[in-house]
C-alpha cells in the first residue's frame, strides 16, 4: 500500500507507504532527484517541518537527510539547510511524465484550521493510557451522553477556560459540534418548534443540519455588534449563535445584546445555542466568558476539539439545560451512534495532563502572529482595504473598497490555486443584503510552512480586481 504526500513548499508530491514512511522516504526522494522531479540546487523542506508534515520522527528526517548527503544527493551546510546537490546527476526522463503532479490548493476559507501541528506524540501517548489505563467495565457500552471521565474533564476545563457553569451529568459528548447540533434541532422539533433563527452570515452546513431536523432557518440580522436579536419573536424555538466570535463577520455579540438573548429566551421560553468553535483563541486580551453562564437554564452550550486539536478528533461537547438534556439523550439513543469510548478516553487523558492547555497556547501565539502578518501586509500592501473583526479566533474579514466584486477575488484567486471566499457567500439565501463587499480570510487553513504563499496569492488577487 503507498500514499501520496506533498513535500511542503515544494511542488512534488512523494509516494510513501503510509506503514513505512520513514524507510520508503529515503527511496521517494532518491527517487524524485533521479528523474529530475527534485533539481540541483533545489532547497529541501527543514527536517522539522517535513516530519511535522509526514507525522514522522524528526531525527528519521534527519537521517534520511544525512544519508542521501552521504551518497551525493544533497549537500548540506550548518545553517543553511539541505538543498539538491549539482553533482546529483538525475536523468532526464525521456518523455514529460504523464501526470505531473499538481500542487495541492491553499486554502484561506475561514473556520478551517491548521492540522500540521497537531500534537501528534501527546494524542499518542494519550490514547495509550486510554487503552492501557481503562477498567474492562469501561470498554463496554457506555451512557449516550459519553463517557462519565470524559464528561467530568470537561465540566471542569469549559468552567475553568470559559467559565461556563457545567456539572457532568450536564455534559454531552458528540461527534463535533455537526451532531450535537443536529441532536437539539431533532429535540426542539420532537418538542413542537418548527423555526431556529440563524445568524444572516454563517455555515451552510449548519443550515442544512437545521433543515434535516424538520426546523426551518429564520435569518437575524448581524451589525458591528454581533446579531441583533430587537425583532426575533415567540415563534422560534430557538436562536443560534456565535456569540465569542461571529462566524464569519469575526465581531463579538454586545453585552446589551448579550443579555437580551438570554431576557429572550427566559421570557419566551425558548433556547440559545451557543457556538463556542473557536473561545479559546483570543490575542488581545483576555476572552469574555461563555453566554451560557448568564442563563444555564436557557443556553445550550457547545464547543468543539476541531479547533483546538483537529477535525480529525471528532468530539465536541455541550453544557445542556436540565429541561433539553432528556430529549437530547434520548435523540442520540435513536440515531443508533455507538459512543467511542476509547476515543473520548484520550480526549479525556488530553485535558487531565494539561495537553490541550499546552496545544491552546502554542496555537494560540501562531495563530496571533498570523493574524499580526495579515495585518500589516493588508495596511502596506492594499490601500482601501482594512482587516475587521476581533483579535481573536481563525478568521477575520477583509473589507473591500465599495463596488468590488467578491466574486471575482474567488475566481482569480482559485485560477491562482487558492480558495478564497466572499462575505456573500455565507448568507443565508433569500436575505436582504447590506454589508460592504469583504472577503473572509481563514488564517489558520494552510499549514505553517506555506502561509505567507498563502496571503500572498490573496494580495495578488484582491489587487488584480482592485486595478482593474
Ligand atoms: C462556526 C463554526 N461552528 C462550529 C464548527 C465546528 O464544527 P465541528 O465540531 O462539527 O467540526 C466550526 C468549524 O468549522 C465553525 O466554523
Amino acid at each position: 500500500m503507498s500514499g501520496s504526500w506533498a513535500i511542503p513548499g515544494l511542488d512534488l508530491h512523494l509516494e510513501l507507504d503510509p506503514g513505512r514512511k520513514a524507510a520508503s522516504l529515503e527511496h521517494a526522494l532518491r527517487a524524485a532527484v533521479r528523474d529530475r522531479r527534485l533539481v540541483a540546487g533545489t532547497r529541501l523542506p527543514s527536517t522539522r517541518t517535513l516530519a511535522g508534515d509526514l507525522g514522522i520522527a524528526r531525527n528519521s528526517v534527519a537521517d534520511v537527510y544525512a544519508q542521501l548527503t552521504a551518497e551525493g544527493w544533497f549537500e548540506a551546510r550548518v545553517g543553511a539547510g539541505t538543498w539538491v546537490s549539482e553533482h546529483a546527476g538525475g536523468v532526464a526522463p525521456v518523455e514529460e511524465p504523464a501526470a505531473q503532479p499538481r500542487r495541492a490548493m491553499l486554502d484561506l476559507r475561514g473556520g478551517i484550521p491548521d492540522t500540521s501541528g497537531f500534537p501528534r506524540r501527546a494524542w499518542a501517548a494519550a490514547a495509550r493510557r486510554a487503552a492501557l489505563d481503562a477498567p474492562a467495565a469501561e470498554l463496554g457500552y457506555a451512557p449516550d451522553a459519553g463517557a462519565p471521565a470524559l464528561r467530568a474533564s470537561l465540566a471542569e476545563y469549559l468552567g475553568r477556560t470559559r467559565g461556563v457553569v457545567a456539572t457532568p451529568d450536564r455534559v454531552m459528548v458528540g461527534h463535533g459540534f455537526g451532531e450535537l447540533l443536529g441532536l437539539a434541532c431533532r429535540a426542539l422539533a420532537a418538542g413542537g418548534a418548527r423555526r431556529i433563527a440563524v445568524e444572516e452570515v454563517g455555515h451552510e452546513s449548519h443550515r442544512e443540519i437545521i433543515r434535516a431536523a424538520g426546523l426551518t432557518p429564520v435569518p437575524v440580522p448581524v451589525d458591528g455588534d454581533g446579531a441583533d436579536l430587537g425583532r426575533l419573536g415567540d415563534d422560534v424555538g430557538a436562536v443560534l449563535l456565535t456569540a465569542a466570535h461571529q462566524f464569519p463577520t469575526g465581531v463579538p455579540l454586545a453585552s446589551a445584546r448579550r443579555i437580551a438573548a438570554v431576557r429572550w429566551a427566559e421570557r419566551t421560553g425558548g433556547f440559545v445555542i451557543e457556538d463556542d468553535y473557536d473561545g479559546e483563541f483570543r490575542y488581545d486580551r483576555r476572552a469574555i466568558g461563555a453566554l451560557q453562564s448568564l442563563s444555564p437554564e436557557h443556553v445550550l452550550y457547545a464547543g468543539t476539539a476541531s479547533k483546538s486539536l483537529a477535525p480529525a478528533v471528532g468530539l465536541g461537547w455541550a453544557v445542556v439545560p436540565d429541561r433539553l438534556l432528556p430529549a437530547l439523550v434520548a435523540e442520540r439513543r435513536r440515531s443508533g451512534a455507538a459512543v467511542d469510548v476509547l476515543n473520548q478516553l484520550a480526549l479525556h487523558a488530553m485535558i487531565d495532563s494539561h495537553e490541550l492547555d499546552r496545544n491552546v497556547r502554542r496555537l494560540r501565539a501562531e495563530y496571533r502572529s498570523r493574524r499580526l502578518a495579515l495585518e500589516s501586509r493588508v495596511v502596506d500592501e492594499l490601500p482601501g482595504c482594512r482587516v475587521t473583526g476581533l483579535s481573536a479566533g481563525l478568521h477575520c474579514l477583509l473589507e473591500l473598497p465599495p463596488g468590488t466584486s467578491e466574486g471575482r477575488i474567488t475566481e482569480e484567486a482559485a485560477l491562482a490555486g487558492l480558495r478564497f471566499d466572499g462575505l456573500r457567500s455565507f448568507r443565508l439565501p433569500g436575505t436582504e443584503w447590506r454589508h460592504p463587499p469583504a472577503m473572509v480570510v481563514g488564517y489558520g487553513a494552510p499549514p505553517a510552512h506555506r502561509f505567507d504563499e498563502a496571503l500572498d496569492l490573496a494580495i495578488r488577487a484582491v489587487s488584480a480586481v482592485l486595478d482593474d
